[in-house]
């Protein structure tokens, strides 16, 4: 073993150049969602079976997959990394992303993200430790840190630079999930001339039209750079999702259908946890719209069922709930809630999320399977503000805020109206919100402004 350096002057102990160089290519292919990332890092280990930094790579690699089984393995690849380093000596850097494992299979995130914050300090174009502090800082609920993050490190970075569109990619993405929606899409939009297979790149300025109703603009968009995003693995689907949040918001019902049965659920059955948030939650969705989505909730439940004591992510956890409360799993269900409320006691990272926010938003989801819209309000309401700590995106949030103020319209009509006058002064050209603030003005007696707000939902809806 000894000390190569390899993209971006970043050192390795390895065992020869090429290792290093086709460690670099496995990163590459992991900042751009590829389906090769297994079959690189086991060339890497063709060539060098005891490459630390690999090691560790598989570590998270399998931790990202946000499953209890696959945090085992994550566990195995970490056991790996240690041993080896009892033998060899690694550099500092090397040393901060062995913490960051560790700490990660700790189930200690917080601290994962503050090892890769460290590396970072020392060494910007580490864009492993870039992507996942940006990963963790998302499902930290942690929108500023995710553009801080990368605003600290970009300077360093040049014109040429191979990963340079997947670093302005992440910023734009930060920008917009802080709120920057017009810095976000210029940056968004230059880091997709660098590279349009970029998935995420395109993703953060999708967001940004769906954060300010362009609907039509994020159609277009996403069918334009489809044939570049489509070859990327798994989260392909995600933009899938995202086309068909356009299409539900413009109540075109038949399109979203399509989406889903084509492409949003057409690889359930291999286990990733996004392709079951992107579909429960636009099933939900679509019955808050009115919709009857058929039998697609049983679709959902056997790989939901693989995870019912599962509690990696939060958010994720929301997502199998769902499902297995809507497919009639009602045993399972109780059982992944009596799972988070148990872990909801222990101090870590995700334990303190579930006992903030987690707990209650899934109270609030069983009252509503079991027809108890004031039992939902009850418990949703007073975690309102701390339900970004739960992560994923404000677009992927919203469902509970859909949730809360649908079910506060039939219960708790002032306060819908409230809510919904905070809704739709956010998001003015959302019709449906609208329709609900018509709902609410009308129980309330404010009835000629039930009657503009409907006018106003009308408006929207013919103007698609
Ligand atoms: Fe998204």
């Amino acid at each position: 073993m000894s000390l190569i350096t390899g993209r971006y002057g970043l050192s390795y102990t390895a065992a020869s150049p090429e290792t290093v160089a086709a460690f670099d290519e496995t990163v590459t292919s992991y900042l751009g969602f590829g389906r090769d990332i297994g079959d690189r890092l086991k060339g890497v280990f063709g060539q060098d079976p005891d490459m630390v930094m690999a090691h560790i790579a598989k570590g998270y690699f399998f931790k990202l997959f946000g499953s209890a089984v696959m945090a085992e393995r994550a566990k195995k690849a970490l056991e790996k990394a240690e041993s080896l380093v009892t033998e060899t000596e690694i550099t500092a850097r090397e040393t901060s992303h062995l913490d960051a494992l560790r700490a990660w299979c700790a189930e200690d995130l917080d601290g994962a993200t503050a090892a890769w914050e460290r590396a970072l300090i020392e060494h910007p174009k580490d864009v492993l430790a870039l992507r996942l502090a940006h990963f963790n800082h998302f499902y930290d609920g942690e929108g500023r840190l995710m553009r801080d993050s990368v605003a600290r490190v970009l300077p360093e970075w040049e014109v040429g630079d191979r990963d340079l569109g997947f670093v302005l990619g992440m910023y734009a993405f930060g920008l917009e999930e802080a709120g920057d929606y017009a810095a976000a899409e210029r940056v968004g939009r230059r880091a997709v001339e660098i590279n349009p297979a970029d998935a995420w790149s395109v993703h953060a300025v999708a967001h940004v039209m769906e954060m300010q109703g362009r609907h039509g603009e994020g159609i277009r968009w996403v069918a334009e750079l489809e044939e570049s995003w489509a070859t990327t693995n798994n989260f392909r689907f995600h933009l899938y999702w995202h086309r068909a949040l356009y299409h539900l918001e413009r109540h075109e019902f038949d399109q979203v259908f399509e989406l889903y049965d084509r492409q949003i659920a057409s690889d359930i059955e291999s286990d990733m946890y996004l392709d079951v948030c992107n579909a429960a939650s636009l099933l939900w969705r679509l019955e808050l719209y009115g919709v009857d989505v058929g039998g697609r909730w049983t679709d959902l439940a056997e790989v939901s069922l693989k995870h019912v004591e599962d509690h990696e992510l939060i958010f994720v956890a929301m997502h199998y709930l769902m499902v297995l409360l809507k497919s009639g799993e009602r045993e399972a269900a109780r059982k992944l809630l009596a799972h988070l409320r148990a872990y909801a006691n222990s101090d870590m990272s995700q334990g303190r999320v579930t006992a903030a926010c987690g707990l209650a938003t899934a109270t609030a989801m069983e009252a509503l399977a079991n027809g108890n819209a004031a039992g939902a309000v009850a418990a949703l309401y007073p975690v309102r503000s701390e339900m970004y700590r739960m992560g994923g995106s404000h677009a992927q949030r919203d469902i509970w805020e859909e949730m809360l103020v649908d079910a506060a319209v039939r219960t708790d009509p002032s306060l819908a109206r409230a809510l919904l006058a905070e809704r739709t002064a956010a998001k003015p050209l959302n019709a449906w919100g609208w329709r609900k603030y018509a709902d609410a003005l009308e129980a309330t007696g404010a009835s000629g402004k039930s009657e503009a707000a409907r006018a106003r939902a009308e408006d929207l809806l013919a103007a698609v």
